[in-house]
């Protein structure tokens, strides 16, 4: 009897051990990668643009400053078979998604799919409610590496619920694969998800076309406005689970250099996933030297894996912090106005934690040492634009 309790006890600990979690050691820092929906949607998304945007990627430089993961979006699927399997747009991809799956990984890169908690997808393609364990077990044999969960026709389901089950899927089906949550921050997924995925969306979509703020039009936001969204996640962010407050728009839509290089540059302080969104075969050189800035992605990408925080706020002039490892910090000054800005550094006022004795500052847009914080440093911020700071022992 006693060994049957001792039985039971053991197979309810690894059973529940097994299947209840999420892969672990994955998403480590901050995903880095390209998603085809801010450039591509429904429409215009194919196996050729996707092939394509994976020569770009390596053949670019953005493998060897770490962008990852090529992520198909909505709209590669149309259908399901008599046996509840995912059927693949043929139109789209006639040669099917395990060849692309390989073909991303022959560059060296890997390899993201989207699905959707509820019945069908935002763009109306069939969802994996009810389907969960089936697809799972489709994406880990084709080889995905990534999943990005969205949460259109869910009504009626519990987001908890409904996010751990395909979390579970993937687990039984064995293969790792970062599971990134898009319920746009609906049901606070800060406070919850950290066992369920990897990273979640914190807000409805960013405008596709860049614009910066208060301009809100149906279920976009400016990329400004969803910085403000951000104040006060940072404790729920780290290592394996990140607030994701959604794709780069940069590249798109002509987005201004020094908007770009704003918006960039916030992603990177607040740790945020870098999914670039733009035509990477087609880009300006200022978006492609933004996009790849070594220093700017090394703050991005350090391995505390600290949220950046806003330590200062003037009202279009903001200061924000992001603590690195060595005791390093980046400070980066943004200038929200429509006209620019001459900024006197006084180190000894500015509200910095933990910040104590001299650091050595790199100005990381310029590439160049400015000196010390033992003396004031007077800055020029042009409008919509940063300046990025890191200080160093
Ligand atoms: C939602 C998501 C977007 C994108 C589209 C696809 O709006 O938030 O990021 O995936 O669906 O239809």
């Amino acid at each position: 009897m006693r060994r049957k309790i001792l039985f039971l006890m053991f197979t309810l600990v690894f059973v529940g051990h097994g299947f209840a979690q999420k892969f672990e050691g994955l998403a480590m820092t901050p995903p880095m990668g390209w998603n085809s929906w801010n450039s591509f949607q429904c429409d215009g998304v194919n196996e050729t643009v996707i092939k394509e945007m994976a020569d770009a990627m390596a053949e670019k430089g953005f493998k060897e400053v770490g962008y990852e993961y090529i992520v198909i979006d909505d709209c590669w699927q149309i259908g399901r078979d008599d046996n509840g399997y995912i059927v693949v747009d043929k139109e789209k991809f006639p040669s099917g998604i395990r060849n692309l799956v390989e073909y991303v990984h022959s560059k060296g890169l890997k390899f993201g799919i989207y699905s959707d908690a509820g019945t069908k997808t935002c763009a109306g393609r069939p969802g994996s409610k009810g389907f969960e364990m089936k697809d799972a077990e489709v994406y880990a044999e084709w080889g995905v590496d990534y999943l990005k969960y969205d949460w259109c026709f869910t009504e009626g389901q519990d987001a908890k619920q409904s996010y751990a089950l395909m979390r579970d899927a993937l687990h039984k089906a064995g293969r790792p694969i970062v599971f990134s949550m898009c319920e746009w921050g609906e049901n606070k997924p800060w406070e919850w998800a950290e066992d369920v995925a990897h990273l979640w969306r914190t807000t409805l979509d960013i405008d596709m076309q860049g614009r910066y703020d208060g301009d809100i039009w149906g279920n976009h936001l400016g990329w400004s406005d969803i910085v403000d969204l951000q104040v006060g996640l940072e404790k729920y962010a780290g290592p394996g689970h990140w607030n994701d407050p959604d794709m780069l728009a940069v590249g798109n839509n002509n987005m201004p250099g020094n908007e770009a290089r704003a918006h960039f540059s916030l992603w990177c302080m607040l740790a945020a996933p870098l999914m670039a969104g733009n035509d990477l075969r087609s880009m300006s050189a200022s978006d492609h030297k933004i996009l790849t800035n070594k220093a700017l992605i090394a703050v991005n990408q350090d391995v505390l894996g600290k949220q950046g925080f806003k330590i200062e706020d003037f009202g279009n002039f903001e200061i924000w912090q992001k603590p690195l490892s060595n005791g390093d910090m980046a400070i980066c000054f943004f200038n929200r106005d429509t006209t620019n800005k001459t900024y006197e550094v006084d180190w000894s006022k500015i509200k910095i934690k933990d910040f104590s004795g001299d650091y050595k500052i790199t100005n990381l847009w310029e590439n160049e040492i400015v000196g010390a914080t033992n003396r004031k440093v007077t800055i020029e911020i042009p409008s919509r634009d940063v300046v990025v700071f890191r200080l160093s022992k």
